[in-house]
């Protein structure tokens, strides 16, 4: 029988050890985290994105009463980038999150449907995404993009 080993490589930094443009990416997804409309679940999570046009886009989670019409920091922030800016490729996702505890010390890694969001825009725009984990303690930098988190995805080449 053969066997597949997937590997995955993670980064692990203090936000000390960030590059000055991986920082600004990170703090706008930090400051986003005060724009988030998080009612019910009390966790703030936002989410920056750095596009090729040099802009920077932040977002927020948005819930809702009914709870599954809300949207994840993530998509609200890649959907706003794309839907503002359809030619321009994402560069880099930094994501943080906040209770009203404070920052979170651990990094937060986004859900599954994000997962197959962000990894459409790569597929939509030709370019890995950095994926940035930002925890007040320590940070993730994914460099390989989306398939070092999501491995074995689907996508649209299953559809040619
Ligand atoms: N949430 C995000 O915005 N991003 C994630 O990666 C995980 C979860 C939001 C959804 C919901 O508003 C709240 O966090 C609790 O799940």
């Amino acid at each position: 029988m053969k066997e597949i080993v997937l590997q995955t490589k993670i980064k692990v930094c203090s936000y000390n050890e960030l590059s000055a443009d991986d920082r600004e990416v990170v703090d706008a997804a930090r400051a986003a985290t005060s724009n988030s409309y998080a009612v019910y679940s009390k966790f703030n999570v936002g989410a920056a994105v750095r596009l090729k046009n040099g802009v920077i886009v932040k977002g927020s989670n948005q819930e809702n009463a009914a709870y599954p019409s809300g949207l994840c920091a993530e998509r609200t922030t890649l959907f706003w980038a794309n839907s503002q800016y359809p030619d321009s490729a994402v560069l880099t996702l930094a994501i943080a999150a906040r209770t009203e505890k404070g920052e979170l010390p651990v990094p937060i890694p986004p859900c599954g449907a994000c997962r197959q969001v962000i990894l459409e825009t790569e597929k939509r725009f030709g370019e890995t995404i950095k994926i940035i984990l930002y925890g007040a303690k320590e940070s993730y930098i994914i460099e390989d993009g989306i398939k070092a988190l999501m491995p074995l995805s689907f996508d649209s080449e299953f559809l040619e």
